[in-house]
């Protein structure tokens, strides 16, 4: 299947195909550029090795697996890498990887020689479903998320879903937490899927209809002036939980992104129906849906969050299946929202 993000002179072909790694070449020139290949430790070392086949003069660099590596000190090494390896402002750079090594290598891209070309191959179910569209890159400074930046959208996306056959079953569930706050915003036939059947054995449905969803709405607003706020639904708590909870560099246990938008989705469902029928999926996923650990840190970080602005917040609501309304809500209003008032969450 193949997907158009329509934004004037950035549009791209977003392409959604079992085997389409191995096809890379059809899509972009890489016979006749140098390709830097970004990639994890974790990342199954043959998918980069796909790439690079296709890549007379490309090359392969590694970064540590996981959240560690979206920091300033990787982001310099990257760089480095980069300039060792000559590359110019025609050159291009391949992320082959989670949102993780699509995060940096974006904002990689974005800012070597002031831009250079950026193709993005989606190798986890979260980043098939919503990180690896929209231009959105960025690192992390400590435990503050993507607080350093750029919108640079991509030349290409490449989703093979047969690469997630090597991803471990949590992070297949980690990554469906994001389609299924897709469905929940405004998608209730994505929702379906996850509430009839068993997700697993629809999951390139799923990954097609979050894409359209998020190619919708970064479209509409590709800035996040307005209503591409909504992708941010879940994502207040949730980050305030990452921030504590998350697994890092520094702590290798706890929980991850999707768990955590998971866990930020459920007190942000006003209809009390439609947050059982959620809670039911998330179960059913083997995602969290309690809460654990110190709500006053989880409190303290969601105030220091990035979209904290004249002491107000603005957080999403669903009010019902497939909409959604943005809310400000007044800093000393936000513990609130973490049941530190009611205990909402539990
Ligand atoms: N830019 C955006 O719009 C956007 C949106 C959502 C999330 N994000 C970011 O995405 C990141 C999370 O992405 P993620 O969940 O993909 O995490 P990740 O990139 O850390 O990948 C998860 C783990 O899976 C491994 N892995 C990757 N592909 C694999 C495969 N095919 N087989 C086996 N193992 C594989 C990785 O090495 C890693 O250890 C967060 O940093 C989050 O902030 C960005
Ligand atoms: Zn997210």
């Amino acid at each position: 299947m193949k997907l158009t993000m329509r934004l004037g002179a950035r549009s791209y072909d977003i392409i959604l195909k079992r085997g389409c790694l191995k096809n890379l070449h059809q899509f972009t020139d890489t016979a006749r550029r140098r390709v830097f290949i970004l990639t994890d430790s974790g990342v199954p070392a043959q998918y980069a090795r796909t790439v690079l086949a296709q890549c007379p003069r490309g090359s392969v660099y590694t970064v540590p697996q996981g959240e560690g590596s979206k920091s300033l000190r990787v982001y310099g090494q990257v760089l480095g890498a980069m300039l060792a390896a000559g590359l110019d402002r025609k050159d291009l750079l391949v992320a082959v990887g989670g949102g993780v090594v699509g995060d940096l290598g974006g904002f990689c891209a974005a800012t070597y020689m002031r831009g250079i070309d950026f193709v993005n191959c989606p190798t986890t179910v979260l980043a098939q479903v919503d990180s690896s569209i929209g231009g959105k890159t960025a690192i992390d400074l400590g435990p503050t998320k993507n607080i350093v930046g750029a919108f640079w959208q991509p030349k290409l996306v490449l989703a093979d879903p047969d690469t997630l056959a090597t991803l471990p079953p949590r992070q297949v569930a980690n990554g469906l937490a994001e389609a299924l706050k897709t469905g929940l915003i405004g998608d209730p036939q994505l929702f379906a899927l996850f509430e009839r059947g068993d997700p697993a054995q629809a999951l390139e449905q799923i990954i097609y209809r979050s894409l359209c969803f998020k190619k919708k709405t970064v479209e509409a607003d590709e800035h996040e002036q307005g209503q591409r706020a909504c992708l941010n639904f879940g994502h207040t708590i949730g980050h305030g939980i990452e921030a504590v909870r998350g697994v890092s560099a520094r702590r290798k246990t706890g929980l991850y992104h999707g768990e955590c938008v998971a866990l930020g989705m459920l007190p942000m469902i006003e209809d009390k129906a439609l947050q059982k029928r959620t809670r039911a999926i998330l179960r059913k996923l083997g995602l969290p849906t309690a809460l654990r650990g110190d709500k006053r840190k989880i409190l303290a970080q969601m105030q220091h969050d990035k979209k904290a602005r004249g002491g107000a917040v603005t957080v999403i609501r669903v009010p019902g299946l497939g909409c959604w309304r943005a809310d400000t809500v007044p800093m000393d209003e936000l513990g609130a929202l973490l049941g530190l008032e009611t205990e909402a969450l539990e």
